[in-house]
């Protein structure tokens, strides 16, 4: 049976932590947490302006959290560094385990797709330079709905791209709103566990299934 299997970029398969190395140059032993803030404010400006219904790109959300972060570290950061930085997010690196389980999924026949708050051009960047871009169909992007994960909408949206049932439709994560948002709207959603110690939100909402690896979804939605 052929399942249509959307993947989140940043943290799944793509780690926003990859900035690390480029915050040293500016921040120096400051980089993981400037780097964890960043993160945290990214996200948070997101839901922020889905619920207040003033969108701005995720690009945006993500330069502004820039901002925010060297505002509270006090890391006094230039425009060049701001440009680096914001550079530095484009060529983001895949986990190791993303290559080969693409490819093992896509030559069995299952149809892939990236789906991000991102817009469709910070995607399709990000993974040409991880040079996974050609398994996957067109990135599917909040960015035409003017919302964010984890609006039920965006969910609705990868149902109707992906044209399937909703039984054989997965979104595999490691952001637990994410997976929250998909189970909630009825799609099937796998919790990528990445880290030890990371937990899932107890919630009346529980992921289809926990992975460690996405090595192990093959298997899984065969
Ligand atoms: C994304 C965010 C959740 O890629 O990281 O959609």
């Amino acid at each position: 049976m052929t399942v249509a299997l959307a993947f989140d970029i940043y943290g799944t398969l793509i780690d926003p932590h990859g900035v690390v190395s480029e915050l040293q140059r500016h921040v120096g032993d400051r980089a993981a947490e400037f780097s964890r803030i960043w993160r945290e404010k990214q996200l948070e400006y997101t839901w922020r302006r889905g619920l207040m219904g003033k969108y701005r790109d995720f690009g945006v959300c993500t330069r502004q959290a820039l901002e925010y972060a060297d505002l509270l570290l006090q890391t006094g950061l230039d425009e060049d560094a701001y440009t680096a930085l914001m550079q530095a997010y484009r060529v983001l690196p895949a986990y190791q385990d993303v290559p080969a389980s693409l490819a093992k999924l896509k030559q069995a026949g299952h149809r892939l797709y990236p789906f991000s708050n991102g817009t469709p051009e910070m995607v399709d960047a990000v993974l040409k330079h991880a040079a996974i871009d050609e398994y996957f169909e067109g990135v599917i992007s909040v960015d035409s709905l003017r919302t964010f994960k984890p609006s039920p909408e965006v969910y609705g949206q990868v149902i109707k791209i992906a044209a399937v049932e909703p039984e054989s439709c997965w979104l595999v994560s490691s952001n637990a709103f994410d997976v929250i948002g998909a189970v909630a709207a009825g799609i099937k959603a796998a919790w990528l566990k990445r880290f030890d110690g990371v937990i899932f939100d107890p919630w009346e909402f529980e992921p289809t299934c926990v992975i460690q690896s996405l090595d192990e979804l093959p298997q899984l939605v065969e």
